[in-house]
């Protein structure tokens, strides 16, 4: 082979390299511009497909109000009782005897002129609620506790033996003062303590308000069961 053969044979593979070359760098320059870090050559990202809104096949509910809805229920049940507190304790002290246990019931008419009855729980519950004679009064029940050596005049408050069996129960004493007027209600220690306020007395600088109603016991038809001697 002679040299001007191997200087044909060069000179086209040099021309169809540079060729090859000029051609890739015009397609890159025209897909990235004069850049080397040119990104568009990464994979794909795979998107989500934009859903498919399901076509709503119900009908719409009727939302139109009923003209048939039935009565509101009433918002204080007809058979509790209004009455005001002073003289509901006062009606179960008044039926208190020796034999009386807690469970029995006692009567008395409401404010609305009904004929009621309750039983002692409701009136537990009256003695160990706060605010009874007013706005941040104490419960009774935080001061005349079941334990005698705290409780003021030896007087338990919490439980139904305790408020039978009376005050001033030094040493626990079996009997103590009656507190519940021997059937005079207004003339007991329960309701002088009750309602009429004491400066000089820390726990009843309030007075239970004679007119303070709660609604309590339940109402029935009927005249009022007279006492069983
Ligand atoms: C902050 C404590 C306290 C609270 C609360 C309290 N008391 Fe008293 N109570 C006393 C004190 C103190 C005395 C007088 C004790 C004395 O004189 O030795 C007293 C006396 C009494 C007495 C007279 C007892 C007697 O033999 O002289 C009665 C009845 C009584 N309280 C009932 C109640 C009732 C009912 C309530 C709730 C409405 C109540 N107390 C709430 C502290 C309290």
């Amino acid at each position: 082979m002679n040299d001007d053969v191997r200087k044909y044979i060069y000179g086209a593979i040099t021309v169809f390299l540079v060729g090859v070359m000029s051609w890739i760098s015009i397609i890159y320059v025209s897909a990235c511009g004069v850049t080397l870090t040119c990104q568009r050559g990464a994979p794909r990202v795979d998107r989500t497909p934009i859903p498919t809104l399901i076509p709503a096949t119900l009908p719409a509910s009727d939302v139109s109000w009923d003209a048939e809805v039935s009565e509101p229920a009433p918002l204080t049940n007809s058979d509790t009782c209004r009455v005001p507190a002073v003289n509901f304790i006062g009606a179960w002290a008044a039926s208190q005897t020796p034999k009386s246990t807690e469970a029995d019931p006692f009567y008395f008419v409401d404010e609305d002129g009904k004929n009621c009855e309750a039983t002692f729980p409701d009136v537990q519950a009256l003695l160990n609620q706060p605010n009874l004679r007013g706005a941040d009064s104490l419960a009774c029940t935080s001061c005349h506790s079941g334990d005698l050596t705290v409780a003021p005049a030896q007087l338990d408050l919490s439980a139904f033996a305790g408020i039978m069996t009376g005050s001033r129960r030094e040493g626990n004493k079996p009997k103590g003062a009656d507190i519940l007027g021997d059937g005079e209600w207004k003339a007991s220690l329960l309701y002088d303590f009750l309602t009429n306020a004491r400066a000089d007395v820390p726990g009843h600088e309030q007075a239970l308000s004679a007119s303070f109603m709660i609604s309590v016991g339940r109402s029935f038809a009927g005249p009022l069961p007279t006492p069983t001697p």
